[in-house]
This record gives structure tokens, C-alpha cells and sequence, in this order.
């Protein structure tokens, strides 16, 4: 165990024959919008040989020292790939050494019957008889655990185990092993939160050196004082590791305390609400509020761990749920699957994995992350001009069904009436139209919109036209 997440380096997928490496390696990639290196395939290209030819060729010995080699240039790259390695990869000892040192290695699962259901008999040189892959998948199994960071079972899995995101009902009560390292635990909770749901976490850390704190409740918490505040009473050292419990407000100003305590330690996400666990507690921004002007001071600090636990949500306020809501929906529309229609856990697996794809691929908010702001420039607008009255989720759906009129897309913008209902607010719509041209994301004063080609096809940048941009801001408000 070296690294917490593939943030700036490989991601490897270590795992037995038949476990789906190469298929779900490229899944991942694409998510990751990183180049794919499918070991064996490489060897293929550079010998001009097929594996099962080198190994009668060359001999099994023969044929590692071959891998050994072309793992050594592939993990050598300086640009983080996504590296399906072969099932026997890691039994070099120098392979496994190099991946340590720069990669983030994710064990994927598979249990020996399916394996060889999906490839005994394929000529594979170590799949012809079942009693000894049974056997291999044996003695191999321990050398992929040592060798892994993680461990997964799926696209998703993988993504959340990259991002250092750990997904599970009850996850709460495994904080003091979820939390990375093993020196003490600062522990910075919400002050609401904490007396709902800090016990259960305190209890959790009972293993650990820890001790506690607490901020204000919600956005009051996103100030230079309680950043000022957190700096002067943290007691821990570089070892150290700070937990942030609470929503989007805590997480935001925890992981700027972490990132800028002791210039930088290491800390550890522990959303309790919807738009924590689906969006807020991931991807490594942190920020607070000035006077007027919110999230105008932060940093990039990626967390080592999230955990996100589902169950913490049976207490979330109903108008909090639907500020979560919103964000789910827009996902969806993202990645071009209705994952609003499922049950709330899965949407919190599901968006996780979806955010920490486009935020591992994108860690400085430089390219693709950007569509994370669908909907989120008519959002913004309308917040402003109701003076931060106006709750995010209603801002958010009424932000997407803009984005969506402008898009083109009609059944989009019904389902996205059908499932948050969105009523027209009652603001000034010359504010809205001034906060508009004046967001971040409006360039050489045209406002720069993301918008969607079809569900799961995000377009971002999209310069529209002035008046359809105002009219479709307009038709947003009573
Ligand atoms: N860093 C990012 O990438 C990112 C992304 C989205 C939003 N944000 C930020 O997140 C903030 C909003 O966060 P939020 O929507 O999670 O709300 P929040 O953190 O402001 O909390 C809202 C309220 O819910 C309460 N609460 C939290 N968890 C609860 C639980 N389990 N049971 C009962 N009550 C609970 C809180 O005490 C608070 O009163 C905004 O400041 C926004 O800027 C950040
Ligand atoms: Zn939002």
C-alpha cells in the first residue's frame, strides 16, 4: 500500500485470466479520457507474436522476461495511462516494485468458475485443463491481493477505487480502518450532523488516536473565521489526518484546512448529505465564501478517502434530499442513463463513480470537468438575484431545463419537470441577466454554456446566442 488513489498516475488492473481486465480497462479509460495499454497486446504488437507462440517459442521463462521488459517501458510513461496487465505480469518481482512506485493498482474480482467459463478453451496457454487453472487461480489469488492498493468487481468499482471513494451502507462504523495511515484523527464535524451522527463515528475511530472538533452548521461554516479557527486548534502533525463529517459546507471547509494546514495534510471525506455523497465531497476542490461572493478562496486537495455511507441520509431533511436530487438528475443526463429511477444508494454509487471519472481525468478544472456546470450558469444566475435565498437543488433544476431548451432536447426537458418539479422563481431578471454575464464561465462577455448533443454526449464551452441565452433565462422566472 503506497498510494491512495491513481490521481496523477497509472491505474493498473491486476487480476486473474478472465476477470475482464482488457474489457473493463477500456471502459475505464474512456471515463478517464486516458490512453489504454492492454499488456498483452503490447507484447503481441512488439514481438509481432502471439502469446501462445512465445510461450512455446521462448518457454514460460522465456516469455516473462519479454513481459518483464515491456511492463518496465509501459509503467515507465510519464503521462498516467490505464494499464491492463496480464495474468502473470506480477510474479516479477520488479514489476510489482515499479507499480508500487507509480502506479495505483486495482485487484479486479472474479471468482475461478466464471473465469473459466469465459476462457477455458480459448488457446490461452494456461487455460486448457481445468483442474490446474482452479490451481493457479489458487496460488496467483495472494500475489494479486499483496500486490493491489484496491479491489473491485466493475466499470464503477474501479473508477471509485482509482478515486480513493469507498461506496457501502454501514461504512461509518468501519471509519477507524477506512481512514488511511495510522497516526491520530482529527475529527471535524458539522455541529448539527454531530449530534446525530457523530457518536457512531467517534465510536468507529475508537481504534484510533483521535479528537474533535466542530464548525458551524451548513454554509456558515464556509468563512475566514472558521478557517482561522480550525488552523489554530488542529493538534495533529504531517502524520496526521483530518476527517471532515457533514455536508458540502463541512467538506468545503475542512479540505481547505487540510490543504493548507501545515502546508497540506492529508484528510478524509465524510459527506452525510445527497449532494455530499454524489457530488460536493468529490474531486478534490475545496473553497470558502467571501462576503457576497461564494467559493472565491479555495484549493485543489484531493481527499485520500471518501466514504460515503448511504445510510447516514435516513436523517437528510426532505428539501436537502432534493437539493441532491437535481445533482443526481444531472448526472444522469451526463452519462446518459436515468440513474434518478434507482434506488438511492445506487445513485450514490452510480454518480460517485461518474464524478470521480470526470474529476481523475480533469483534476484542475481544465477541460472536461466543465460539464459538471450543466445547468449550473442559469443556477447561479437565479441564486445571485434571489440574494442566496433560493435553494441550490430548485436553482439547479430550473438551470437544467435551460440548458436543455437550449439543447434541443423536449423529453430531457419533461423529465426533468416530471422528477424535481421546478417552479419559476420570483427575481429581478435584469440581477439574473447581470450575474449571468458576469460568472466565471463567461468569456470576452458571451456567456459560455454546457450543453448536451444527446443524453451522455455533453458539449461544453458552446458559445450561444445572446438573446436565445436570455430568453431562455427568462423563461425561468415568474
Ligand atoms: N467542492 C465541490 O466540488 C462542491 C460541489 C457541490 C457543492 N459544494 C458546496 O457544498 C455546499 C452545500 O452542501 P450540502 O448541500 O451538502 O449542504 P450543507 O453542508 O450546507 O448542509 C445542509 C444542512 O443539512 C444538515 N445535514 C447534513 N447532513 C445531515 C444529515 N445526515 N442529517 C440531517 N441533517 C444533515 C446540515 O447541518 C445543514 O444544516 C455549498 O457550499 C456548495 O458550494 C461543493
Ligand atoms: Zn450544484
Amino acid at each position: 500500500m503506497t498510494a491512495f488513489s491513481a490521481l496523477g498516475r497509472h491505474l493498473a488492473l491486476a487480476g486473474f485470466m478472465g476477470s475482464g481486465k482488457t474489457s473493463a480497462g477500456q471502459a475505464v479509460a474512456v471515463r478517464l479520457g486516458r490512453r489504454f495499454v492492454d499488456l498483452d497486446h503490447a507484447i503481441e504488437t512488439r514481438t509481432g507474436s502471439k502469446i501462445a507462440e512465445l510461450f512455446v517459442t521462448r518457454g514460460e521463462a522465456g516469455f516473462r522476461a519479454v513481459e518483464e521488459s515491456i511492463a518496465h517501458e509501459v509503467l515507465r510513461e510519464g503521462e498516467p495511462l490505464v494499464v491492463a496487465l496480464g495474468g502473470g505480469a506480477v510474479l516479477s518481482e520488479r514489476t510489482r516494485g515499479e507499480l508500487a512506485s507509480r502506479a495505483f493498482t486495482v485487484l479486479l474480482d472474479v471468482d475461478p468458475e466464471t473465469a473459466w467459463q469465459r476462457v477455458g478453451g480459448s488457446g490461452r496457454p494456461l487455460a486448457r485443463d481445468e483442474t490446474s487453472f482452479h490451481a493457479l487461480h489458487r496460488e496467483r489469488q495472494p500475489l494479486y491481493e499483496d500486490v493491489a492498493d484496491a479491489r473491485a468487481r466493475d466499470v464503477d468499482g474501479i473508477l471509485l477505487a482509482a478515486g480513493g471513494v469507498h461506496v457501502e451502507l454501514g461504512a461509518i462504523d468501519e471509519l477507524g480502518e477506512l481512514v488511511p495511515g495510522s497516526g491520530p484523527v482529527e475529527l471535524v464535524s458539522d455541529a448539527h450532523v454531530s449530534g446525530i451522527h457523530g457518536i457512531r463515528a467517534q465510536v468507529a475511530l475508537g481504534t484510533r488516536d483521535h479528537a474533535q472538533l466542530e464548525v458551524p452548521a451548513g454554509e456558515a461554516a464556509k468563512t475566514p473565521a472558521v478557517l482561522e479557527r480550525l488552523w489554530s486548534r488542529l493538534r495533529i502533525g504531517r502524520d496526521g489526518a483530518i476527517v471532515a463529517l457533514g455536508g458540502g459546507s463541512t467538506t468545503d471547509v475542512v479540505g481547505l484546512a487540510a490543504a493548507t494546514y501545515m502546508r497540506g495534510v492529508a484528510w478524509t471525506a465524510v459527506p452525510t448529505t445527497l449532494v455530499g455523497q454524489v457530488d460536493a465531497g468529490i474531486g478534490g476542490k475545496t473553497a470558502i465564501d467571501l462576503p457576497g461572493a461564494k467559493n472565491v478562496v479555495g484549493a485543489f486537495h484531493w481527499p485520500a478517502r471518501v466514504v460515503c455511507d448511504p445510510s447516514l441520509l435516513t436523517t437528510l431533511p426532505e428539501p436537502e434530499r432534493l437539493n441532491g436530487l437535481a445533482e443526481v438528475v444531472k448526472t444522469g443526463l451526463l452519462a446518459g442513463t436515468p440513474l434518478w429511477e434507482r434506488p438511492e444508494p445506487e445513485q450514490v454509487r452510480l454518480c460517485a463513480a461518474f464524478k470521480v471519472g470526470v474529476c481523475l481525468g480533469d483534476p484542475h478544472d481544465r477541460g472536461a470537468r466543465n460539464q459538471l456546470n450543466l445547468g449550473h450558469t442559469f443556477a447561479h444566475a437565479l441564486e445571485a438575484a434571489a440574494g442566496y435565498s433560493l435553494p441550490h437543488g430548485r436553482a439547479v433544476a430550473l438551470g437544467l431545463v435551460a440548458a436543455l431548451r437550449l439543447s434541443g432536447l423536449p423529453d430531457e426537458v419533461r423529465t426533468v419537470q416530471d422528477v424535481l418539479s421546478p417552479e419559476p422563481v420570483d427575481v429581478d431578471a435584469d440581477a439574473a441577466w447581470a450575474a449571468l454575464a458576469r460568472d466565471k464561465k463567461a468569456e470576452r462577455g458571451s456567456p459560455r454554456l454546457v450543453l448536451l448533443d444527446a443524453p451522455g454526449r455533453p458539449r461544453w464551452g458552446v458559445e450561444a446566442a445572446e438573446a436565445d441565452v436570455r430568453a431562455a433565462l427568462e423563461a425561468l422566472i415568474a
